[in-house]
């Protein structure tokens, strides 16, 4: 793959991964990207995920040309970027590796050693010659470990852009960036915007024509628009004026109120109506829509004398990722007690700026006149 004259792609698709780091679903796979600069000196961008080294290696020397790696750069430790630095320092012992000191520490946890012959370590604002290229390191800490740096080539006005900016999928998938990138974002880095929003400031002060992630395509044009989404992602604001009705139903009755609060927004001209059923979504996409989108029904049963585990379970994922900024609505369903709206309001208590609704919806078991006349008016207060 063509980048720049001299950095080419040496990364690799993965179409056996079943769940990407450990938890998401992939349909498409996943890209585990690397690049080598090709100058004076030759650096290697990152390295690839353990089951890719050969294949990996063998891009590599194809792009060397008979000649030797001068160094590696680790830009972040996961395992799917960092499994084959030991493999990579067999093969070339003479390259350095080049890395933060958080990161040196986590080699010696992942391998053993920290290659102290072998390291140098940088930091903030630091430097390193190729020749034509120099490259200068930018720390990115929590996007999305601790170690991470970014790194930019100003003589391509390139930015090796770590975790941020990828996308689920390989890249041999033809899908919207903006759908998987979105649920990559919130699932993983979604905690740190605030780090996010610190590394978006030092880019702005770069002059960048080329994004090159870690995952997901190289970005080459139209910047502007997948900054301006990281943006609004990493400031917690809704993407788009929206809902999303999320719930669970154990025999169907929870389920028959948010078809007709559905079909209710829909004919009081709400923008947009998204609803997901949380046992049997994928848990990712369904967080994912909560955070697109403005405004969020939540509703479930009350068990256990809580609510239904899988819309704690969502609601958990909102949470540890700063939910805020939005409308929410509650509609619940207790054949004897109900208290599903309290434990959810509860669970929420900590969420910034989030807007109750007036209007809630109580259900005894099935839906009736009075609960009709709710549903009634959550809709007329949600399309308002
Ligand atoms: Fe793609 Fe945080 O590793």
């Amino acid at each position: 793959m063509f980048i720049t004259n001299d950095i080419k792609y040496i990364g690799v698709n993965d179409h056996e991964v079943d769940l990407f780091e450990g938890q998401y679903v992939v349909p498409n796979g996943m890209a585990y990207n690397s690049y080598v600069i090709m100058d004076e000196k030759i650096a290697v961008m990152d390295t690839v995920d353990a089951r890719f080294g050969e294949e990996w290696l063998a891009k590599l020397e194809k792009e060397l040309d008979g000649r030797l790696p001068d160094y590696l750069v680790v830009q972040h430790m996961e395992p799917d970027h960092s499994a084959n630095i030991l493999n990579f320092a067999n093969t070339y012992p003479e390259a350095k590796i080049v890395s933060s000191a958080k990161a040196f520490g986590m080699m010696k946890n992942f391998f053993g050693t920290d290659f102290a012959d072998k390291q140098v370590v940088v930091g903030e604002g630091d430097t390193l010659s190729l020749g034509k290229h120099v490259l200068t390191f930018v720390t990115a800490p929590m996007v999305h470990w601790p170690e991470v740096i970014v790194t930019y080539d100003s003589a391509d006005k390139v930015l090796f852009s770590a975790d941020g900016f990828g996308k689920f999928g390989a890249l041999d998938a033809d899908e919207d960036w903006a759908c998987e990138a979105r649920r990559y974002y919130i699932g993983i880095v979604g905690k740190y915007g605030a780090q996010v929003q610190a590394l978006l400031k030092k880019a702005a002060g770069l002059d960048i024509a080329v994004i090159c992630p870690l995952h997901g395509p190289v970005l080459t044009e139209n910047l502007g628009y997948y900054i301006g989404l990281y943006n609004t992602w990493s400031s917690y604001q809704p993407e788009e004026e929206g809902v999303l009705i999320a719930y669970t139903s154990v025999y169907g009755n929870t389920k028959k109120a948010v078809e007709e609060l559905a079909e209710k927004l829909e004919k009081g001209g709400c923008a947009k109506v998204v609803v997901n059923d949380l046992a049997r979504c994928d848990m990712a996409e369904a967080v994912e829509d909560a955070f697109r989108y403005s405004k969020l029904v939540l509703a479930t049963t009350t068990y256990n004398a809580d609510i239904f585990p899988f819309m704690r379970e969502f609601i958990n994922h909102l949470t540890e990722r700063n939910y805020s900024n939005r409308t929410v609505a509650f509609v619940e369903n207790g054949t004897w007690a109900p208290m599903a709206a309290k434990v959810m309001k509860a669970m929420l208590e900590k969420s910034k700026n989030i807007t109750y609704t007036e209007s809630g919806v109580k259900i005894m078991s099935a839906l009736n006149d009075e609960s009709r006349a709710q549903l009634d008016a959550l809709a007329a207060e949600l399309c308002r």
